[in-house]
């Protein structure tokens, strides 16, 4: 399905397959939302179609799928300030032609002068606006370390990756309408939360169409050019940081920006009958809440009981609760913390814990909480697959829509707001409604717990999918249902992603469904004894498959956004 957007007018046309507009050219002002594409040698999928578009442009002007992420990274840091970033941080995963798997960690970390009480009045109470909204709310940004970290698998020159970006950010292109409204919501925000001037404020509310010019982010993005890392880290950008945490009372300094480091880790890779699962590691929660659900699905017939059967959604919200209970209570950044990650994932441990599930019957988070061990809204995603097979996932984050919603004076570039990603108070839950412990208290230098899942999925150690989503606490159970609903059921990648969704996190208790949900199958699941919610959004997953006996890539980009498919 493909949309066009022309000045602002949304015009709908069939897709017709392998039939896109050539991809060697960028038109920001005259694009197209293609939502499911068939191509023959590389795709990018991400939440803007222009992104996606110069991703495809640097694949076929000979880039790898790493060449194309970091292009695409860059790009939507300009053309989607909601989540797109470089005042964020995100993970990549990835899988090499040469059989070499990639974790790089590129998550924020707490300032040197953040303490385990500094969102906390004088009586011990959680002061919530202060981890979420303006300066105090900002770790150390992570994501320019990381894609330089990435340049080491990359194939073109940093200069030809960030290029698009700052034509981009200098010259300007049409906004959709769904930004429009993104920064009429936030008009207050921006204008309660920024010390400088900012070019999302501006009188008349935003429409679809008009033009977004960002010249303090092409002048930051230039000095990244120039300067490799240190255009960030160190001199004139470092200053205008530390000058607008100054002015707003935060506590980032030049130290804490000139020590943060991005690192590679392994990244978690199991089994799932026969497929490779890969995906990111601690300090994302994701990968191990996935091996664990995957793995206390795996035993049941999943299959045969039906995509959306209430069998089939009652057992995955069981093993959803038992995941996100150990995720509360034994995950955290493993610099800083010992996780028991071999016991969490053991099999014998995930039989042990689906000893209480009952068929049919509602289980309780009272009743069900952490195993006992044996001794002891806003992010984005991009999937990558190039000609050789070259496969990466990515998602990144500013954690709420427009991060802290503050924007670094003369940088041009929102903050995040990811501090509230770790445990506050023990069991005070965050935005998301996640609760932590001691695992996740703030330390200085330590990053927070994410749920961020890139995942790619190896079939005979050739990839089949790069996939995952942003979604906050949602982003696990959603590439959860979608590997179901692949590998299991048997879906399409479009209707994998695109199907209603639904969610459980332990606390509260119950299941979140979309609005789109079934009625029928809401009062199956209340019968059974659930409480059952209608939500908003459930993820905005991007998927490619690589069709095995084919060869071609079918790339989709989710339904509930802007997002879009490029290709050639
Ligand atoms: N900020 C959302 C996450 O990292 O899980």
């Amino acid at each position: 399905m493909r949309f066009l957007i022309l000045l602002g007018m949304t015009v709908c046309t069939m897709y017709a397959a392998c039939a896109q507009q050539p991809v060697d050219e960028l038109h920001p002002y005259n694009y197209t939302i293609d939502k499911d594409i068939k191509v023959l040698h590389g795709a990018v999928v991400s939440a803007h179609p222009l992104a996606s578009r110069v991703g495809a442009i640097i694949l076929q002007q000979g880039g790898n799928a790493v060449d194309a992420a970091i292009a695409t990274q860059l790009a939507l840091a300009v053309v989607y300030p909601g989540a797109g970033n470089i005042g964020g941080g995100g993970f990549l995963v990835a899988h090499l032609k040469n059989g070499r798997n990639i974790a790089i960690d590129y998550r924020e970390t707490a300032p040197a002068k953040a303490g385990r009480d500094m969102y906390l009045d004088a009586l011990g109470n959680p002061i919530t606006q202060l981890s979420l909204d303006g300066h105090l709310a900002a770790g150390i940004p992570g994501t320019v370390a990381g894609l330089f970290a990435a340049m080491k698998y990359a194939k073109l020159p940093f200069t030809k990756l960030i290029d698009p970006a700052i034509r981009l950010a200098d010259k300007g292109f049409a906004i959709t309408e769904a930004e429009a409204n993104g920064l009429n919501t936030y008009k207050a925000e921006f204008e309660k939360l920024n010390t400088a001037k900012t070019v999302f404020i501006k009188e008349q509310p935003w429409k679809a169409g008009d033009t977004l010019i960002q010249k303090e982010l092409a002048h930051t993005l230039t000095l990244i050019r120039n300067k490799g890392a240190a255009g960030f880290y160190q001199g004139e950008t470092a200053a205008n940081i530390v000058a607008e945490m100054q002015r707003g009372h935060g506590i980032i300094t030049l130290e804490d920006l000139k020590n943060y480091k991005a690192c590679e880790r392994i990244a978690v890779a199991f089994n799932y009958k026969g497929y490779t699962i890969l995906t990111m590691p601690l300090p994302s929660s994701g990968g191990i809440c996935l091996q664990q659900m995957m793995g206390m699905v795996e035993n049941y017939p999943l299959a045969q009981w039906g995509f959306h059967s209430p069998q089939a959604i009652q057992l995955m919200v069981e093993v959803e609760r038992r995941a996100y209970a150990d995720r509360a209570q034994f995950l955290g950044d493993p610099d800083f913390v010992k996780v028991p990650v071999a016991k969490l994932t053991d099999k014998k441990y995930l039989t042990t814990r689906m000893l209480d599930y009952v068929p049919m019957k509602a289980g309780s988070s009272d009743k069900t909480k952490a195993g006992t061990l044996p001794e002891s809204e806003e992010t984005t995603h991009l999937s990558i697959i190039d000609a050789d097979g070259n496969a990466v996932s990515v998602t990144t984050t500013l954690n709420g829509h427009y991060g802290s919603r503050t924007v670094v004076g003369k940088s041009g570039f929102l903050l995040n707001n990811e501090m509230d990603d770790f445990s506050v108070k023990p069991g005070v839950p965050n935005m998301y409604g996640l609760v932590g412990t001691e695992a996740n208290a703030i330390t200085p230098g330590k990053r927070m717990l994410s749920s961020m899942t890139p995942t790619i999925v190896l079939q005979q150690q050739q990839p089949l999918y790069s996939l995952g989503t942003p979604g906050g606490s949602t982003i696990i159970t959603s590439v959860f249902q979608t590997l179901m609903n692949t590998l299991e059921f048997g879906l399409s990648p479009a209707d994998a992603i695109n199907q209603s969704k639904f969610h459980h996190q332990w606390l509260p208790d119950e299941i979140a469904v979309e609005k789109d949900f079934p009625d029928s199958t809401v009062q199956s699941l209340q019968s059974m004894g659930y409480k059952v919610v209608k939500r908003g959004p459930v993820g905005r997953t991007e998927i490619i498959k690589r069709a095995p006996a084919l060869r071609f890539l079918d790339a989709s980009g989710d339904k509930r956004g802007d997002d879009s498919a490029a290709g050639y």
